[in-house]
C-alpha cells in the first residue's frame, strides 16, 4: 500500500503514526547499540527516521518529548566521561498551593525554633526549565564542567560549556581557591525558534521544545557544533566551596555577579508567605514575555547559618522549594483503561488516551491513581476528559467532560481479579482505596515486576540487565527469584542455546552483562534491603534499618524473631525513630513468608552484603549510639536535635530500653526520664547534648 504523503495525514494519524515510528525506532537503536545486533537493513532504517523527520517536519506541535529525533547521538552515556559532583545536586521538593508556601514557612518556624515576630527572609527567582550542570572553578579556573546526571555523577561537557559566552574561563576579582558553581543552561524563546527553523531548511531534525533544544545542543560530541548553538546561563547556587566568605544566599548572587557570572534579574527577596504569593502571581502574569521558559519560581531561605541547621531530607533541602505554576491542560478522548500490576501486587488504573499535544508535549497516557478516583470522576470509555501535565510529572486525568458524554455509557466496573494471574485482588484491609493481587510470587506481574526492581538504578544497579532483559530472562525459564541472576552463566554455560548463539545477542553483550553481574556481588547493605522491594521501605528507610542492625544477619535474625509482638526484637524495630509501625509491620510480614526468607537466603549464598557503619560527619563520639530525646528541648526542635544525632552517626529511638546509650532529657521530661534512671542510664542536659553535638 503507498504511503500517504506526511502532509496529507490528519493529527490523530500523524500523532499515532510517530508513536509506532519512535517506538519502532527505539527498538532498533537497542538492538544496534546496546546488543550490537541490529535486525534491519541500514536503508530501511534510515527510511524510518526519514519518515518521522517528515511527519515532524508537518507537525512540529507533536514532536514527542521521547522522539528519537530529540536524542542526541544515540549511545550518550558511553561518550562523555564521567565527573562525580564534589558535592551532589539536590532536586527541590515543590509546592503548588498557597498553602503549601504557608506551610513551607511554617516548617522552618518550627524548624529553627523562631519566635512569631523574627521574619524569615527567603531569596526569590524564576525556577528555569532548562537542564542544571556544575562548574568546578579552582583559583578562578573553569577546570571542569558536567551535567546533573543522577546527582552524584555527571557527564563531562567542559570543552562545550567553555564555548558559551555567559560561562568565563576565569572569574574576575578576589575568588575562592575552589568553588562549584551551579546553575541553568537554556535556550531564549527566540534562539529557539531560529534554530529550529535552520533545522528544518537543512532537513535536520527539530526540537519538541527549548529545553530539548538546550539538552541536545550540550552533549555534542564536538564542541564547535555547540559554540553555533544559542545556549545561555544563570547562576543560582554551589556545591563545594572553600573559603567562601558570605552570610547570605543574596550576598553570595552579587559575589557570582561580581566575578562574571550571570544571575536572574527577576530576583527579590520575599519576607513574609504573603509576598512570595505576591512573587509568583507577579512572575506568573510576565510569564509569557520573559524571553526564556520558566515552570515556576524557587524560594531560599537567604540566611547562610539556617540553611546550614535546616539541612536535607532525602534529595531536597529544607531551605528551599520550588512553587510551580498552574499545570498546562487539554481535552482529549478516553479510549480505554489498562490495569497495571506492580511489585506489591498494586492494581493501578492507566487511561489510554487519544494523542494530544498538551504544552508541546505529546500524551497519549495517564494515570488513574485507583478505583476510587474513576469512581469519584465517573470516568467512562469514550468519555471527553480533560489531562494536565505539569513538568515532568506523570499526566493527569482531571475531569470528564459532561457534554461529551455518551448517554449509553455504561459504567466503569473495576476488576476485582488480576487481570495477569486471575487471582482475586481485594482492596486492602483497614479502608485502602488500594486493590492488590493475592496471587504474590505465583503472580507472574509481581515476580516481573519485582526483578526489575531488583536490577534497577537505585537497587543492584545491573548494567544492561534492564526491564527488556529482565521479561526476556523471565520468558526463557531462566530467573524467577533474585539469586538466579547471579547464576545466570552457569545457566547459559550449560543451555543448549546458550544466548551467543541466540539471535540479538553477540559475544561481547553477553560478556559484558557477565561482568556487570559480577560486579555487583558486593553491595551495600541499604541497597541490598531496597533491591528486596519490600512495601513501605524506600531508600530512606533502607538506610534507617541497616545502620540500625548494622549486618544484614543482624538484621534478618531480628525481623524472623521479630514476628512474635511480644519479643524485644518487636519492640526494638517498633522504638526506633522514623521507623512507624506501618513499615515495621510490612517488614516482619516480609520475613513471616517463608518463600521470601528462602529467596533472601538463596541470594545471600550469591552476595556479599557489606556491613553498614554509621556514617560520621567529624569526629563524633556518638557514632553508633542509640538515643532518645524526651521533654522539651529551648534550644532546638526535635527534629533539629534528631537530625543532627544522625548526622553524627547515632541512632534515634522513640522510647528508652536497656539498648538506650543516651538519653537527652529537656524541661519536663517525664516517665522515659524515669525510666533511664532505673535502668541506670546516660542521661544529658540540652546543653551537654549541644557541646557533644557542636
Ligand atoms: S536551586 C539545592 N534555583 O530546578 C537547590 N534550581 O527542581 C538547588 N532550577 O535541579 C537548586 N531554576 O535544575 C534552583 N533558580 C533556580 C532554578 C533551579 C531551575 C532547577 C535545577 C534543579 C531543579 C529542581
Amino acid at each position: 500500500m503507498a504511503e500517504v504523503a506526511a502532509t496529507d495525514l490528519d493529527e490523530a494519524q500523524a500523532a499515532a503514526e510517530l508513536e509506532r515510528l519512535g517506538a519502532e525506532i527505539a527498538a532498533h537503536d537497542a538492538r544496534y547499540y546496546q546488543d550490537d545486533a541490529p535486525t534491519v537493513s541500514d536503508a530501511d532504517y534510515d527510511a524510518l527516521r526519514r519518515r518521522l523527520l517528515a511527519i515532524e517536519a508537518a507537525f512540529p506541535h507533536l514532536v514527542r518529548a521521547d522522539s528519537p529525533s530529540q536524542r542526541v547521538g544515540a549511545a550518550p552515556s558511553a561518550t562523555f566521561d564521567k565527573a562525580t559532583h564534589l558535592r551532589p545536586m539536590l532536586s527541590l521538593d515543590n509546592a503548588f498551593a498557597a498553602e503549601d508556601v504557608v506551610e513551607f514557612d511554617a516548617r522552618i518556624r518550627r524548624f529553627l525554633k523562631l519566635g512569631p515576630d523574627e521574619p524569615v527572609v527567603f531569596a526569590a527567582e524564576p525556577k528555569i526549565d532548562g537542564l542544571s550542570i556544575n562548574l568546578t572553578y579552582r583559583d578562578g579556573r573553569l577546570v571542569l564542567g558536567a551535567t546533573r546526571g543522577d546527582g552524584f555523577v555527571g557527564e563531562t561537557v567542559t570543552a562545550n560549556l567553555a564555548t558559551l559566552k555567559d560561562i568565563p574561563e576565569r572569574l574576575k576579582g578576589a575568588v575562592p581557591p575552589l568553588i562549584e558553581i551551579r546553575g541553568e543552561i537554556y535556550m531564549a524563546r527566540h534562539d529557539f525558534a531560529e534554530l529550529n527553523a535552520a533545522q528544518a531548511a537543512a532537513g535536520k531534525p527539530v526540537f519538541a521544545n527549548p529545553r530539548n533544544a538546550a539538552a541536545g545542543s550540550l552533549r555534542q560530541l564536538d564542541p564547535e557544533v555547540t559554540r553555533t548553538r544559542p545556549l545561555r546561563f544563570f547562576a543560582y547556587a554551589w556545591g563545594e566551596a572553600e573559603g567562601l566568605e558570605a552570610a547570605r544566599h543574596s550576598e553570595v548572587l552579587a559575589l557570582f555577579q561580581s566575578w562574571g557570572l550571570p544571575t536572574n534579574p527577576e530576583f527579590r527577596l520575599c519576607r513574609s508567605p504573603e509576598e512570595l504569593l505576591a512573587f509568583h502571581a507577579d512572575i506568573e502574569r510576565k510569564r509569557a514575555d520573559l524571553p526564556y521558559e520558566i515552570d515556576g519560581v524557587v524560594y531560599k531561605v537567604d540566611r547562610l547559618d539556617w540553611q546550614a541547621r535546616l539541612g536535607f531530607v532525602a534529595r531536597a533541602p529544607r531551605w528551599a522549594i520550588a512553587h510551580k505554576f498552574q499545570a498546562e491542560r487539554a481535552t482529549t478522548r478516553l479510549l480505554g483503561i489498562d490495569i497495571q500490576v506492580g511489585r506489591t501486587g498494586a492494581l493501578t488504573p492507566v487511561a489510554r488516551l487519544e494523542p494530544v499535544s498538551v504544552g508541546g508535549v505529546v500524551v497519549a497516557n495517564a494515570t488513574l491513581h485507583n478505583e476510587d478516583e474513576i469512581r469519584r470522576k465517573d470516568l467512562r470509555i469514550g468519555d471527553g476528559v480533560i489531562i494536565q501535565r505539569a513538568g515532568d510529572v506523570i499526566p493527569q486525568v482531571v475531569a470528564m467532560v459532561p457534554e461529551m458524554r455518551d448517554p449509553d455509557a455504561p459504567e466503569y466496573v473495576f476488576p476485582d481479579h488480576c487481570p495477569v494471574c486471575g487471582a482475586s485482588a481485594p482492596r486492602d484491609e483497614g479502608g485502602d482505596v488500594v486493590r492488590r493481587c493475592t496471587g504474590g510470587l505465583t503472580c507472574e506481574a509481581q515476580a516481573v515486576e519485582r526483578l526489575r526492581h531488583f536490577v534497577s538504578r537505585r537497587a543492584f544497579d545491573i548494567e544492561g540487565l534492564g526491564e527488556k532483559q529482565v521479561r526476556f530472562f523471565w520468558d526463557l525459564g531462566w530467573i524467577r527469584s533474585p539469586a538466579d541472576i547471579f547464576a545466570l552463566r552457569q545457566k547459559n554455560a550449560a543451555a543448549e542455546e546458550p544466548l551467543e548463539k541466540r539471535k540479538g545477542w553477540k559475544d561481547r553483550s553477553v560478556a559484558n552483562l557477565f561482568d556487570a553481574i559480577e560486579a555487583r556481588r558486593t553491595i551495600s547493605f541499604p541497597r541490598f534491603l531496597f533491591a528486596l522491594g519490600i512495601r513501605h521501605v524506600g531508600e530512606e528507610n533502607a538506610k534507617l534499618l541497616a545502620r540500625n542492625y548494622g549486618t544484614s544477619d543482624a538484621f534478618i535474625a531480628a525481623m524472623v524473631e521479630a514476628k512474635d509482638p511480644e519479643s524485644q526484637a518487636w519492640r526494638d524495630l517498633d522504638s526506633i525513630d522514623g521507623i512507624g509501625t506501618a513499615v515495621a509491620t510490612a517488614v516482619v510480614d516480609f520475613f513471616a513468608e517463608p518463600h521470601n526468607v528462602d529467596a533472601v537466603h538463596a541470594l545471600l549464598a550469591q552476595v556479599t552484603v557489606e556491613p553498614e557503619a554509621a556514617r560520621v560527619v567529624g569526629n563524633s563520639q556518638i557514632v553508633g549510639k542509640t538515643i532518645v530525646f524526651t521533654g522539651t528541648l529551648e534550644k532546638m526542635t526535635r527534629d533539629e536535635a534528631k537530625a543532627r544525632a544522625e548526622q553524627l552517626g547515632a541512632k534515634v529511638a522513640s522510647s528508652v530500653s536497656s539498648k538506650t546509650d543516651l538519653v537527652v532529657a529537656g524541661s519536663s521530661a517525664g516517665s522515659k526520664l524515669k525510666k533511664a534512671a532505673e535502668l541506670g542510664l546516660t542521661v544529658l542536659t540540652e546543653d551537654e547534648w549541644l557541646a557533644l553535638a557542636n
